[in-house]
């Protein structure tokens, strides 16, 4: 039987120093079926069709606080927008809103929350319709935008441990990918968890029929002789947004690219290795299956494209800028 729910853990605890009261998570503003309101009161039925199914897509966006411009910046809004949008046909989910209406409604969103500091945000389109049975179509849908400061996810300066996933990646005969939904997460909550209870960072999943895949949620790159290798959009991989701008900026750089399957093996012989993703960011692997990758620290191009990115998103690239979309002040 479930239990009473604790009280809020992220209510503000009485202090007895002077020290700055943390705002409460419950009192951050969504937006919700319609509606801003407070997250406390961007509530669903237990009968909603998506939490009984998963039957939601969503995305994951980082806004970057920029000291220099005192700006917050939204990053690659306008892609994810394209993305959900897509996702949305995948699921038999139609009417959504324009790129730039949506785009315009996540921009509000983090426009009234008046963070000052790293956040993230996640819009999503869930079947919404309270209903018993297992369908997409003749469904209704909406949609909800939260966001919230947001932290590293996983260590970007030291380099990751990495093992293979027993688990492999749901194909797209089963349940694609690339359309960012929400059930399928489970698969990559398996991997996770295996990964992490094992004492690894993160899980390298391969596809059925063994070829590297991706991470638990975030895209693979390795560095054999100079050349940046990433698994093709074929090979069941979410088509990320970084993984796009990561091409990018090694295309700018002049490391030469190659979109190809790549072996495990190919994995235990790389000369670099990183993962890259709105939560990740770019993050180095230096060992993966207990092999250190190279000689065990951060290479060359995974040091030279880390750095660009990093600037990139904190706007203190003037040929990048066009990645970030900056908040209004609140
Ligand atoms: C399974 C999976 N792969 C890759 C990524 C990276 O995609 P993006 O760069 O669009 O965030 C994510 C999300 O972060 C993901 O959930």
């Amino acid at each position: 039987m479930l239990t009473k729910k604790p009280s809020d853990p992220h209510a503000a605890a009485p202090s007895p120093a002077a020290a700055p009261e943390k705002r409460s998570m419950d009192d951050l503003v969504a937006y919700f079926e319609g509606d801003f309101v407070a997250l406390r009161d961007a509530r669903v039925s237990i009968m909603t069709h998506a939490f009984m199914y998963g039957t939601a897509i969503f995305e994951g966006i980082r806004a970057y606080w920029s000291e220099e411009q005192q700006t917050l910046n939204a990053l690659f809004v306008r892609e994810h927008v394209e993305r959900i949008r897509n996702n949305a046909r995948i699921m038999l989910m139609g009417g959504i809103p324009s790129v730039d209406e949506l785009s315009g409604l996540i921009v509000e969103t983090v426009r009234r929350n008046g963070f000052r500091e790293d956040a993230y945000i996640r819009p999503s389109f869930y079947k919404s319709t309270k209903a018993i049975g297992v369908r997409l179509h003749e469904l209704e849908h909406q949609l909800y935008i939260l966001t919230l400061p947001f932290g590293n996810y996983i260590d970007t300066e030291a380099g990751v441990r990495v093992m293979t996933s027993t688990w492999r990646r749901n194909p797209d005969e089963a349940l694609p990918a690339r359309g960012k939904i929400v059930g399928g997460y489970v698969n990559m909550a398996f991997q996770k968890s295996e990964a992490e209870l094992n004492g690894f960072d993160e899980a390298i999943v391969l596809t059925l029929d063994g070829h590297v895949n991706e991470a638990s949620a975030a895209n693979v790159l390795i560095v054999r002789d100079g050349v940046l290798l990433t698994p093709p959009v074929t090979d069941d991989i979410l088509e990320g947004v970084t993984r796009k701008a990561i091409i990018q900026l090694a295309t700018d750089e002049g490391v030469p690219i190659e979109i190809r399957s790549i072996d495990r093996s190919e994995l235990y012989i790389a000369d670099e290795m990183f993962l890259c993703g709105t939560g990740v960011q770019v993050s180095p692997v230096i060992e993966v299956d207990h092999r250190m990758v190279g000689s065990g620290g951060i290479g060359p191009i995974t040091k030279a494209i880390k750095a660009r990115y990093f600037d990139a998103v904190r706007g203190r690239l003037p040929e990048y800028r066009h990645w970030l979309t900056p908040i209004p002040s609140a």
